[in-house]
């Protein structure tokens, strides 16, 4: 990042040698992924890891990623290597795709939620390598946000949503992507996906074929085939209504009185902030249309709707599409509901 050095918002130099010594002490240290910024621990201390399940307030039973410098320490955390993950590892590492592996017996259960399988990922961010590096242990990393909230793209959010319950935060600037890796079990015939992110199902099958889809158990209490991704998540302050355009290209807002509230507006175009209304948005984020820069940008402008003190946003629908699958998972679990919704916002 030195070349960047001159600009007045570049994060400031840091010694990644003495973060990695933080994570071999069993301390928590957050840093950039190209996802979103991760609550690192040494992967391979039990007692470090519980700590990232305290820090977050997030229940045991939902398993972690495991993030590795390079594939050729995939050996080392998981029990095998089927040909279908070296396939995807070798295709999309490093890159934000986490494949579910058999674990190795050196992997604590904590880790894993007490599961037989491990999820695993080498990160593209060069701060990510270069601390993983350094450690040269796997790290243990969910989201560095606190459990059901929303996860953090900079430095400040992770500093904001978890203070001092994190020892250090390595400093990356904005992250890339924006939204976590696509999470795929690889351990069957068959490629799983267990959570869609910006690498997509077509993605994946232009290298292994069919790949099937999770479906979550009907029942909470039996095993879930990734605990974790179903339930709310993501979750700003203010209720998220969704809503849609009429044939004039004018939103239409529900005439119930909401001015009272301080609403936001979440859509695809500059002009709507002025004039939907008679009340005028608390803030009005005119989004971008391709869905790679609208995930990049999508929980920085949730974060932000806290930090503007909303208690509603509207946000526009989403254009119709596979390659918006990621976002809109990540709307609905942040509790995104139709007007005459069931429980709609929350
Ligand atoms: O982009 C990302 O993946 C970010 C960055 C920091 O790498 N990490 C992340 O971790 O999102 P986390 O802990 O928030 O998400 C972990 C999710 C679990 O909720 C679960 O759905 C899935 O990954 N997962 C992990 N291990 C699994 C396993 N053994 N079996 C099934 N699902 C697993
Ligand atoms: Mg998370």
């Amino acid at each position: 990042m030195a070349e960047r050095s001159d600009k007045p918002d570049t994060p400031r130099p840091q010694n990644v040698a003495e973060l990695a010594e933080l994570l071999r002490a069993g301390r928590l240290v957050a840093f950039p992924t190209e996802t979103v910024y991760g609550l690192g621990a040494n992967a391979l201390d039990a007692d470090a890891v519980l700590r990232i399940f305290e820090a977050k307030g997030r229940p045991a039973n939902i398993p972690l990623i495991v993030h590795i410098a390079d594939i050729d320490q995939l050996s080392t955390v998981t029990a095998r290597q089927p040909e279908l993950a070296m396939q995807l590892a070798a295709e999309f590492w490093p890159g934000p795709l986490t494949l579910v592996l058999p674990r190795a017996p050196t992997i604590p259960d904590a880790v894993t939620a007490g599961l037989d399988t491990i999820g695993v990922r080498v990160p593209a961010h060069p701060l990510a390598h270069e601390l993983l590096t350094a450690a040269g242990v796997p790290v243990a990393a969910p989201s560095a946000n606190p459990f059901t909230r929303i996860s953090p793209t900079t430095a400040e959010h992770v500093r904001a949503q978890l203070g001092d319950r994190v020892d250090a935060v390595l400093d990356g600037g904005p992250t890339d992507v924006g939204i976590e890796s696509t999470v795929v079990n690889v351990c069957g015939e068959r490629p799983v996906l267990l959570r869609p992110g910006s690498i997509t199902i077509a993605d994946l099958e232009a290298v292994v074929g069919p790949v099937a889809r999770a479906t979550p158990t009907a029942d909470p209490h039996a095993p879930q085939p990734s605990p974790g991704t179903s339930e709310r998540h993501y979750a700003p302050t203010a209720r998220l209504v969704e809503v849609a355009r009429d044939p004039n290209g004018n939103l239409r807002l529900p005439t119930d009185s909401f001015a009272n509230e301080t609403w936001a507006l979440i859509s695809f175009d500059r002009d709507d902030a002025s004039g939907v209304t008679a009340s005028e948005p608390a803030m009005h984020r005119p989004m971008p249309r391709d869905a790679a820069n609208f995930g990049r940008q999508l929980f920085a402008t949730l974060h932000d709707l806290d930090a503007a003190g909303c208690t509603l946003a509207f946000v526009e629908q989403l254009p119709p599409g596979a390659e918006w699958e990621a976002v809109a998972d990540r709307l609905r679990r942040a509790g995104l509901a139709r007007p005459g919704d069931e429980g709609a916002g929350r």
